[in-house]
């Protein structure tokens, strides 16, 4: 997924561009010295800031200008072009930035600016945040509190035995083999020492006292908060038939998973996979990569048709039988022996490694328990406070009004998690801001990214422009007149333009 590291392409922006080289709102791609560099115009401002996304090394050249911010076309990162910081997720470093001079009609990008101290006082008020999660919710709500000057203490509990990490990946390059372990953790060991946010690993809340302000571990210990956040994320569902209890059997939903499906297919030859949700697909399309024969069972008539329509349903089933996958649709796993999975049909699937990918269940039971109001997901408002002041949801497991749609939604994104996580630290803070992101969801299958921003559980019908066999579309989502959503493959800047569009028609005042 990272680009490749190669000498920056583009003019010399130290040598100077002329002016009516870079269109308003538009952005040029250059270098100075051996750093790529992207000079952006916005009316009569002119910026320099680093060209290359500091998440995944996206291209943001060929991203889109919203405001004073520039959004990255891969995964939609947003940073400042003003101080390069990285205000939206997936993105947390910032870019550099240079110093840009204007001379008889030409642009000069001069020395590199050394990051602003940031005008945010720090303050230890609230004196306690406690966040029970550390995915992706957790962390960036930990990252945006120290980002923004809190000075009080910050623990950040989570049952996991890894500190926060790049969770998608662990479908995707990863489970494949093709990504480094360094890419995983969201930040290195040393940034919790550094910004003294104490983490405590394998550790399980098991309660909250709304009264007392406390929470309960299950070594029976507590800890007092000001501030809470619940980001407890989702787990998966498990198989109900003989045998999926199974060392074999596998779900995926942490690294430890991860790698323990990676430890599997060292020797494994055949794996079935149970579900054709995005991740049982990952799971699917990862296994090929190592050369694993892959049989794909699941009860729909096409993959992921409810979430992405029929014709996105035959596109992807067809690019996993290009790669190999076999699949097994309008059929069910009854049970699982030491080496086969055996189907309702009556066929018997070989099978040395199962994994299964029947969906999530949001972890609600900490807030169930607490007396927080829940409505399939913990109930927030558009600051993400749930019913009791002071304690905060994000992510997986949080109902928040949505702006656009008029819904309350609970989404089970990445970005989404991480962006609440950041919109919550801010409000812990009493910055009183809405959340107001379009949700965005990216999926890898093979070398084919789709990218979807927005939410259609039902629509009308679909406005398809482009091809979708060709891998070059993008798909509207349509009820009446409005669109709900938009999927698209490799039409990134289309798809940043209508996300933009949609963040603009809010139905709240
Ligand atoms: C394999 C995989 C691939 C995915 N790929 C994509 C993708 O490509 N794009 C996308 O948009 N989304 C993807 N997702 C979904 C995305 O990862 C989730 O939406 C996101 O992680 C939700 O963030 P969260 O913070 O709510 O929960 P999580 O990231 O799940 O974190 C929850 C945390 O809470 C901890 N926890 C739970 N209960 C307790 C407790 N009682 N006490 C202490 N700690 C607790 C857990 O250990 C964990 O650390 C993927 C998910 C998986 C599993
Ligand atoms: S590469 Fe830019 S957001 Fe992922």
């Amino acid at each position: 997924m990272a680009a490749e590291q190669s000498k920056p392409k583009g003019p010399d922006l130290a040598r100077g561009v002329p002016l009516d080289d870079v269109a308003d709102g538009g952005m040029l791609a250059g270098h100075v010295g051996d750093d790529a560099v992207l000079l952006a115009r916005r009316g009569n401002e002119l910026f320099a800031i680093g060209a290359t996304c500091s998440h995944y090394g996206g291209p943001l050249a060929e991203g889109l200008i919203v405001g004073d911010t520039v959004h990255c076309p891969w995964h939609h990162a947003r940073f400042s072009l003003r101080t390069g910081e990285a205000v939206a997720a997936p993105a947390f470093n910032p870019m550099a930035c240079w110093r840009v001079e204007q001379r008889n009609g030409r642009v000069f990008v001069r020395e590199k600016i050394e990051p602003a101290a940031k005008a945010r006082r720090a303050s230890a008020r609230p004196e306690r945040v406690v966040i029970v999660g550390g995915g992706a919710a957790g962390f960036a709500a930990a990252e945006m509190l120290r980002r923004e000057g809190f000075a009080g203490s910050l623990t950040l509990l989570s049952s996991d035995d890894a500190a926060p990490y790049d969770r998608p990946n662990c479908s995707k390059d990863y489970l494949a083999g093709n990504a480094p372990e360094d890419w995983m953790p969201l930040r290195p060991p040393e940034f919790y020492d550094e910004q003294s946010i104490e983490v405590a690993l394998r550790t399980e809340v098991t309660g909250v006292d709304t009264k007392a302000r406390q929470v309960t571990l299950a070594d029976g210990r507590s800890l007092p908060f000001d501030k809470l956040l619940l980001a407890t994320g989702a787990e998966p569902v498990r198989l109900d038939i003989p045998g999926a209890d199974q060392p074999h059997v596998h779900v995926l939903r942490s690294l430890s998973d991860s790698r323990a499906i990676i430890a599997k297919a060292q020797t494994a030859r055949r794996a079935v996979v149970i579900g054709a949700s995005f991740i049982g697909l990952e799971v699917a399309a990862a296994l090929r990569t190592r050369d694993i024969e892959v049989h794909v069972v699941a009860p729909e008539h096409r993959p992921l048709e409810r979430i992405l329509g029929r014709e996105f349903g035959d596109f992807i089933r067809a690019i996993h039988e290009e790669h190999g996958v076999v699949f097994h649709l309008e059929e069910t796993a009854t049970a699982i022996d030491g080496k086969s999975v055996k189907l309702k049909g009556g066929a018997t699937l070989p099978a040395e490694l199962v994994v299964v990918g029947i969906g999530v269940r949001p972890r609600i039971q900490l807030a169930e328990r607490a007396g927080l109001k829940t409505d399939r997901g913990v109930a927030v408002n558009d600051y993400l406070e749930t019913s009791v002041p002071g304690i905060f949801a994000a992510g997986d497991i949080a109902r928040w009004p949505d702006a656009h749609t008029g819904e309350n939604l609970r989404i089970e994104h990445w970005v989404v998690a991480e962006r609440q996580g950041q919109t919550a630290a801010r409000n812990m803070l009493g910055q009183r801001q809405r959340f107001s992101h379009v949700p965005f969801f990216w999926s890898q299958h093979y070398d084919v990214p789709i990218n979807y921003i927005g939410h259609a559980e039902k629509w009308d019908y679909l406005d398809i422009k482009g091809d979708i066999q060709a891998r070059d579309c993008l798909v509207r989502y349509r009820r009446g007149d409005k669109v709900l959503a938009v999927a698209s493959i490799f039409r990134d800047v289309e798809n940043l333009k209508e996300e933009a569009a949609m963040e603009r028609v809010s139905v709240r005042a």
